[in-house]
């Protein structure tokens, strides 16, 4: 059984699916790994350093003939006419649409989409999704420390004494746990909010204080663990909420995302032009349209006193950790699917059924949790 490690090329993508460490456990598993040259390189991974750790360092087009290939992001259509007949393809595959596919479809690859691992304990190990918005948070709050006129933490100097910062974390998923969390210790005084009732006893674990009670309902979580859209009055409640938190606030960082939805407006222009001067607002849902009205993705803006910033794929900018926890979720996964050492691909199973998006030339429906 051979997997293949591709490098990613799309532009900002500096991750590797597969870290010399996530190697290392396969090979010791007897699995054969070939790694394309240079695959690791943007991630700190020296191809000396999968070569230390059991792999073939091969050529661009060698990669690809392998059983399984595991990359970051899907191939394009080039790419994946290099792939061998009938292989497994692991990737974050995206909503492009039918036409993504295609080219994968020809090959009769097999298509994994990391996206997709099922909301399950068991699963939990597996879940790019979890690993990556942890790295998203905890960056999204450095890139406002960055970005801030002032600090964060309470100082008393000689120079005089420095009031700590406020931060509200709009939306308390993974990223906005980890986002409270990385804000706490830099010494922040914060505030998060979520519109599913579990999130308020996991906001105040983590020693902040939870804002709106009142707008919640527990309509507003899925079975699955996600939130729902929201109906208008909801919605104009969960507003008036953030409004009332969001003058005081020196960072914002909102990361409130409904799976296959444009992100939940919410903040507006109005409320951007009453906060304080220096203010600023980190929009981690900005790929998805935005928390924020003002947010351009990819953009920072600067809004009257204000600047709002909407960052594109910032786990890739901690592509080291950022890709050795996603290589352990994909490590964990290959385990997985080739229990014995010889890939099985159940469609049945719980895990690999609901991940799998394409199978023997056709796309298969997309389940919905
Ligand atoms: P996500 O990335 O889909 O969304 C981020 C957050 O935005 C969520 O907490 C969501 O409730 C919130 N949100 C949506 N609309 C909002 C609005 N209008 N206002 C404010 N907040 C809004 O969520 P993520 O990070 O995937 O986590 C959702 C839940 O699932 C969490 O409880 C997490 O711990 C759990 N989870 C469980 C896993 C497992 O059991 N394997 C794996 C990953 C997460």
């Amino acid at each position: 059984m051979k997997i293949g490690i591709l490098k990613d090329t799309a532009p900002r993508e500096r991750r590797v699916a597969l870290t010399p460490d996530a190697v290392a456990r396969l090979v010791k598993r007897d699995l054969e790994v070939v790694v394309e040259q240079g695959a690791g390189v943007s991630a700190f991974f020296a191809d000396a350093a999968y070569e230390a750790a059991g792999a073939t360092v091969v050529e661009s087009a060698a990669a690809g003939d392998a059983d399984l290939v595991a990359c970051v992001r899907r191939p394009g259509p080039d790419r994946a006419g290099t792939l061998r007949q009938g292989s497994v393809l692991l990737a974050l595959v995206g909503n492009d649409g039918a036409d993504a596919l295609e080219a994968l479809n020809r090959q009769k690859v097999s298509v994994l989409a990391l996206e997709l691992v099922p909301r399950i304990t068991r699963a939990q190990s597996m879940d790019v999704l979890s690993s990556q918005a942890t790295v998203a948070g905890y960056q999204a709050v450095l890139l406002g420390a960055h970005h801030l006129p002032r600090f964060l933490p309470m100082l008393t100097t000689a120079a005089g004494s420095i009031q700590p910062a406020r931060a509200l974390v709009l939306g308390a998923g993974v990223a906005g746990l980890q986002a409270i969390a990385t804000a706490r210790r830099l010494g922040a005084i914060v505030s998060g909010f979520d519109v599913r009732a579990a999130a308020a006893e996991q906001v105040e674990s983590l020693g902040a204080r939870f804002i709106a009670p009142e707008a919640l309902s527990q309509d507003a979580e899925t079975a699955g663990g996600y939130a729902k859209e929201l109906a208008d009055d909801q919605q104009r409640r969960v507003l008036e909420a953030v409004a009332g938190a969001i003058h005081q606030s020196d960072l914002v960082i909102s990361t409130a995302a409904i799976p296959n939805r444009p992100a939940p407006r919410l903040i507006t222009r109005e409320m951007v032009e009453g906060m304080k001067a220096g203010a600023v607002i980190i929009d981690v849902s900005a790929e998805t349209g935005g928390n924020c009205e003002l947010t351009r993705a990819g953009e920072t803006v600067v809004h009257g006193e204000v600047t709002v910033v909407g960052p594109l794929n910032l786990p890739s900018t901690m592509p080291q950790h950022a890709s050795q926890m996603f290589g352990r979720n994909v490590q964990t996964l290959i385990e997985h699917l080739c229990p014995e050492g010889n890939l099985v691909l159940d469609l049945e199973d719980e895990i690999t059924g609901a991940m799998c998006v394409a199978h023997d030339g056709a796309q298969r429906q997309r389940g919905t949790s």
